[in-house]
């Protein structure tokens, strides 16, 4: 999704001093009482944000999306149309989910129980969830991982990796700005290429290769 130029949204007087000035929350959108909101956050149309939410620097969230109660977005994060982000569900900084995927936070639900637990689902820095995926909960998607579209994640997908189908499946490492897959068996130092370099924000790059540098760091150690 992109903002053109006619259809800028604009932004509304500061309200409730914890909406940042360059926040743009388009009118239709309902941000109930104490949401933080951060800098140059865009929330479009028909969103419905509750209270205690926090929706850190740069995040965009797209048409119907909804966030739950105290639930936090890490900055730039872009969440698609029609996505509901429930209480357990928990998202780190420059992830990506795309349209009308789906969380859960309760894996066994009854209508008429009235004890039900929420059992938390992670997405960690850079993330990325393919549109209408369905995220089991439970699961933790690694950095700078990534589902396809249409997949139903019930286990755990490692930082740098793609899966994909129904279940998913591990197929492939990805690099970090998503362009490169390789076999399962190449080294990570290899995950960062001069196509990060080039389609990354410095921040984003930044972030990676520090990740990275620490999980060779680590594995060396061993
Ligand atoms: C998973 C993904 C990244 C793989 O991309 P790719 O490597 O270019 O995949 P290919 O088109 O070369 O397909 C490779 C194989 O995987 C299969 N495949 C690809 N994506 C799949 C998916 N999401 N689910 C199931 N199978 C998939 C293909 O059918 C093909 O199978 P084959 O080897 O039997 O012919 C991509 O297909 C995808 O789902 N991207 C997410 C798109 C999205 O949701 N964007 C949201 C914003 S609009
Ligand atoms: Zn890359």
């Amino acid at each position: 999704m992109s903002l053109s130029a006619k259809e800028k949204i604009k932004p509304l007087p500061l309200r409730r001093n914890q909406w940042h000035a360059t926040a743009q929350v388009h009118p239709s959108a309902y941000v109930e009482d104490s949401v933080s909101i951060g800098k140059d956050v865009r929330i479009w149309h028909f969103v419905h944000v509750r209270e205690k939410a926090k929706i850190e620097q740069g995040v965009t969230l797209g048409k119907g999306v909804f966030i739950d109660t105290k639930v936090s977005i890490g900055k730039f994060t872009k969440i698609q149309n029609g996505v509901s982000v429930y209480q357990g569900v928990h998202i780190s900084e420059y992830c990506f989910i795309g349209p009308h995927a789906i969380f859960t936070n309760d894996p066994t639900p009854r209508s008429y129980v009235k004890e039900w637990s929420i059992v938390p689902t992670y997405l960690k820095c850079g993330a990325s969830i393919g549109a209408g995926s369905i995220i089991r909960c439970g699961v933790t998607l690694g950095e700078f991982s990534m589902v396809g579209a249409g997949s139903v994640v019930t286990k755990d997908v490692p930082a740098f990796h793609l899966a994909f189908g129904l279940p998913a499946v591990v197929k492939k490492k990805i690099c970090a700005c998503g362009q490169s897959q390789f076999p399962l068996k190449t080294p990570m130092k290899l995950l960062l290429g001069s196509c990060c370099r080039k389609n990354l924000l410095k921040e984003m790059f930044d972030q990676a290769k520090q990740f990275l540098e620490l999980k060779i760091t680590k594995n060396s150690r061993k």
